[in-house]
């Protein structure tokens, strides 16, 4: 039996302390939050997943506004019985003190802004916010000429003390999310010695819900691509969070949901497998979403419809090499999900209040 398997797993659920199990408040106290972008794909997780929460009263769920009439999510029937109106600033501002925007990047980056400066808190799932460098910005997210005051990236398990002030929370990536939980730890440890290699696997959610030449049904269904080689919009981002260059090659895979990235590097002489696994436990040791599983590698199947994120890796001592595995689902821990874990912490209310 591998020495870091799934009594790992169990020992760290354990873990989490006391104070990421503090009580949600009283019904009286809810936060008032709205959704624009609810009829996407992470929209509508959002919806689902903040009807049910304790914490919050959902007062407003938006979307383009190319629908004329407001319309029923029919999806969430039961689950949240309310109707999706056109987007309004207006009654965004009026009715939340917190909004989450789901929306197309160049909409996020105008709707965001406005609402900073009206006072209302963002958690902003969309690339817009997360990139600090006003050139690499320029060239990846255009429409987002500035970044308003109180912008923080958003991870959760890394910067959880910024979160909590933060005037717009910047969701990071969902191939980022896995890309970073799992390498961080690694960099600040200085356990990366040389090129780090990230092949990802997504899958077709997470492009959104209009398709296009590259995710119809009949180009995806019996195949898998690569795409965006050296031009993918998630490069400058790892590397950003990161502080060194990585190479990242995503592919489309057959999937409705869910990331595996299979994560190559190589380790500095005198480290093996225990610095490695002593590293990730030490890093995840109070993190309720984070589970390690070592040499149990991890699948999409153990994710999906979760905020989890799972991480398994091998090592070869002898040719200091080491492979990651990590995995989650793109529209909870890489999206939806990990907004809420964001909503959490900017409410000071239990990490996974209304997800687990
Ligand atoms: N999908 C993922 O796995 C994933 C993961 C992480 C982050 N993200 C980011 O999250 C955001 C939403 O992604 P998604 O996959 O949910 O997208 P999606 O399925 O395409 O949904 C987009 C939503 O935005 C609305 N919308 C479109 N243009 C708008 C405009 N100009 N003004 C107001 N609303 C507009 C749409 O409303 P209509 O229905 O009226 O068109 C819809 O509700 C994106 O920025 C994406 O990059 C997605």
């Amino acid at each position: 039996m591998y020495k870091y398997s799934f009594p790992l797993m169990t020992k760290m659920a354990a873990a989490v302390p006391d104070a990421a199990r503090a009580a949600s408040p009283a019904p009286a106290a809810r936060a008032r939050v709205a959704v624009a972008g609810a009829t996407g794909y992470a929209g509508q997780e959002l919806v689902r997943l903040l009807a049910r929460h304790p914490a919050v009263a959902l007062t407003a769920a938006m979307s383009s506004g190319a629908a004329s009439a407001p319309r029923p999510l029919p999806g969430l029937a039961r689950i949240w019985d309310g109707v999706v109106t056109p987007l309004d600033l207006d009654r965004v501002a009026g009715s939340a003190e917190i909004a989450f925007l789901a929306l197309p990047e160049a909409a996020a980056a105008e709707v965001g802004a406005a609402l900073v400066d009206r006072g209302v808190r963002v958690i902003d799932l969309s690339g817009a916010f997360r990139i600090r460098s006003d050139g690499d910005r320029h060239r990846w997210y255009p429409a987002t000429t500035t970044l308003p005051a109180g912008v923080v990236y958003a991870l959760p398990e890394r910067h959880a003390e910024a979160i909590r002030g933060a005037r717009l929370a910047s969701c990071p990536g969902c191939y980022p999310t896995a890309a970073l939980l799992a390498l961080e730890p690694l960099a600040a440890a200085g356990l990366l010695d040389g090129a780090v290699v990230i092949d990802a696997k997504s899958g077709i959610s997470g492009a959104g819900k209009a398709p296009s030449d590259r995710t119809h049904f009949c180009e995806n269904h019996g195949s898998v691509a690569a795409y965006a080689i050296f031009s993918h919009r998630h490069t400058p981002e790892i590397e950003q969070e990161l502080g060194m260059p990585v190479t990242f090659v995503p592919h489309l895979v057959p999937l409705d949901r869910g990331i595996l990235e299979s994560i190559y590097i190589s380790l500095p002489a005198g480290a093996g497998e225990a610095r490695v696994a002593e590293t990730l436990q030490r890093a995840y040791a109070s993190a309720p979403f984070v589970r390690l599983t070592g040499g149990d590698l991890p699948e999409i199947k153990h994710v999906a419809h979760t905020n989890f994120c799972d991480i398994g890796w091998r090592v070869d001592e002898t040719r200091r090499r080491a492979v990651l595995v990590v995995v989650l689902d793109n529209l909870l821990k890489g999206a939806a999900g990990q907004a809420i874990q964001n909503l959490n912490i900017m409410l000071g209310v239990d990490e996974r209040t209304g997800l687990l």
